[in-house]
């Protein structure tokens, strides 16, 4: 008996990707999130849903410390990635985010070549010994972000030159270069078009399968398709959070219930 107890823990704390208790973050006097409690499962996808201004794009950013480069945001609270407390002052933010990654709302690929862009977290970690290399994890990484045939013959060309919703792939790629174990996304679509929303989408079902992902989105839709859990927040609290399909058909708040059926955000 307790060595089956033992054994399902186990399994429990194994799924467990990333911890977060009693959060809060102020940007001066604002309180922006106030006392938020998450799991973060393994190879799972994540929504964060919830009125603009709610703190769904904080509360991602302080999963990998971007509210670091923020001035007057002050974190507060725990968070541990597999077990480790991420703002222990011996955690290098830098090498955090290589193991956190982070796909912006407007696609932001840098001013270099596309295979630049994906060989930049490689070459500063100093994950590929040498040219081969490095092809291999450029070309891993732009295959994994469904780009690879899209862009195979023309590695040398600007990343920017590319359309809105291969951008968006191509930053894809960059962030999963580093081999990362949670992928944060905040609104990767929204500036896409539908038939690259849906690349996208299935793309983040796929990595799935490797990574933990959270996404950050307005769209209700879009939680349902691609999220197999989902966080409502409202003015900075965390009103609900389960199984997807159980969010989307009985929600057990109030302010979830109107919020997704219209009536609030
Ligand atoms: N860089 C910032 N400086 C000051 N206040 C901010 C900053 N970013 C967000 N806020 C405030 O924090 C609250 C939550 O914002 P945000 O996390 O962007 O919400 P959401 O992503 O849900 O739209 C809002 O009141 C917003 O004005
Ligand atoms: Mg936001």
């Amino acid at each position: 008996m307790n060595d089956m107890r033992r054994v399902e823990r186990a399994v429990e704390t194994n799924d467990l990707k990333i911890t977060a208790r009693n959060v809060q973050v102020h940007y001066g006097d604002t309180h922006a999130i106030k006392d938020v409690d998450v799991d973060i499962l393994d190879k799972t996808v994540t929504a964060f849903i919830g009125p603009s201004g709610c703190g769904k794009s904080t509360f991602l950013r302080t999963l990998n410390r971007m509210n670091d480069t923020i001035d007057i945001c002050r974190v507060q609270g725990q968070i541990h990635l597999d077990g480790e407390d991420i703002y222990d002052p011996k955690v290098d933010p830098v090498q955090l985010r290589a193991k956190v990654g982070m796909v912006f709302q407007k696609p932001n690929p840098f001013p270099k070549s596309i295979y630049d862009n994906v060989a930049y977290g490689p070459r500063i970690h100093g994950l590929a010994r040498n040219k081969a290399d490095l092809d291999e994890i450029v070309e891993k990484s732009l295959r994994r972000a469904a780009i690879w045939d899209e862009v195979k013959d023309r590695l040398d060309a600007p990343g920017t030159g590319l359309s809105g919703g291969q951008q968006q792939r191509l930053c894809i790629a960059r962030a999963v270069a580093t081999e990362p174990e949670v992928l944060l996304m905040d609104e990767p679509c929204s500036a896409l078009d539908p038939i690259a929303t849906a690349q996208v989408e299935e793309l983040i079902d796929e990595l799935r399968s490797r990574f933990s992902v959270v996404i950050v989105t307005h769209s209700m839709q879009q939680a349902a398709r691609v999220s197999q859990r989902t966080a409502f927040f409202h003015l900075g609290n965390l009103v609900e959070f389960g199984d997807t399909s159980q969010i989307f058909t009985n929600p057990k708040d109030p302010r979830t219930e109107s919020y997704i059926t219209g009536r609030i955000g």
